[in-house]
């Protein structure tokens, strides 16, 4: 986390990448159409603040998630999904000792996710491309999508559940994270009837983050001492 802050603060200040948080945040609640698009890595701020706020956010909340779903967690491997700057599936593989490898479209977000990956001694790779046609794994694979499936379109994620519903089959353990909010996933009721032996979760925390997360979270607005998410987890 230190070097996560060391590398976004060199060359924008703490108001640059508070902008971006504010950009961000406005992007996920009220301007929720854009996201496909690919307007959430459109500039340095927002790109900052997404690798700084929500990346230690992500790792903290899904660290957390794996340690309490205990021996069922502990994979060979962890393919995730949308994997963004890695920090949720790091965490997991950090976790279980597992091999990691992430798919993500971005080549902005994928390159900071070899950071992540070599900051945290995790090994693995990373695939540029689409996880709608990316080859899923099977035994002894853990698939990871985290604060994902919300940025795909109703078919495209229909089309997607049949396709982690046959991994699954095939043997390997899936975790589906998202916000708690209903507005950010409608779908939801609709996917845990889909997966009815899932353990469906809804999670509150109260993490500790570093103090930077925490100024710019106050800064913006947000309280990050405050995490909370929904999982779907098929052991
Ligand atoms: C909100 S971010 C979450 C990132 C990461 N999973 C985390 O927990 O921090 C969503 C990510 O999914 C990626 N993404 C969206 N649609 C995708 C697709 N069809 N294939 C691969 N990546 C995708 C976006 O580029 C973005 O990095």
């Amino acid at each position: 986390m230190t070097a996560l802050e060391a590398r976004h603060t060199r060359e924008l200040n703490f108001t640059e990448i508070r902008r971006g948080l504010q950009a961000l945040s406005s992007l996920y609640v009220e301007r929720r159409d854009r996201l496909p698009g690919g307007s959430v890595f459109d500039g340095h701020g927002k790109r900052a603040a997404f690798a700084l706020y929500y990346g230690i956010l992500h790792f903290l909340t899904v660290r957390a998630v794996v340690r309490e779903l205990g021996d069922a967690a502990r994979v060979r491997s962890v393919c995730d999904l949308g994997c963004g700057t890695a920090s949720a599936g790091a965490a997991w593989a950090a976790e279980a000792g597992a091999r990691y490898e992430g798919v993500e479209t971005s080549g902005w977000a994928a390159g900071e996710a070899r950071f992540t990956l070599s900051a945290l001694g995790v090994s693995g790779r990373l695939v540029r491309g689409d996880l709608m046609t990316h080859v899923l794994p099977g035994g002894g694979a853990g698939i990871l999508v985290a604060w994902t499936l919300n940025e795909l379109d109703d078919a495209g994620r229909d089309g997607f559940r049949a396709r982690l519903l046959d991994a699954r089959r095939r043997g390997a353990r899936v975790l589906v994270v998202e916000p708690l909010s209903k507005r950010v996933a409608p779908w939801w009721t609709a996917w845990a009837a889909a997966f009815p032996d899932a353990r469906n979760d809804e999670w509150r925390f109260r993490t500790d983050p570093p103090a930077v997360v925490k100024l710019l979270g106050k800064a913006a607005g947000l309280d990050p001492r405050e995490r909370s998410a929904r999982t779907l987890w098929l052991p």
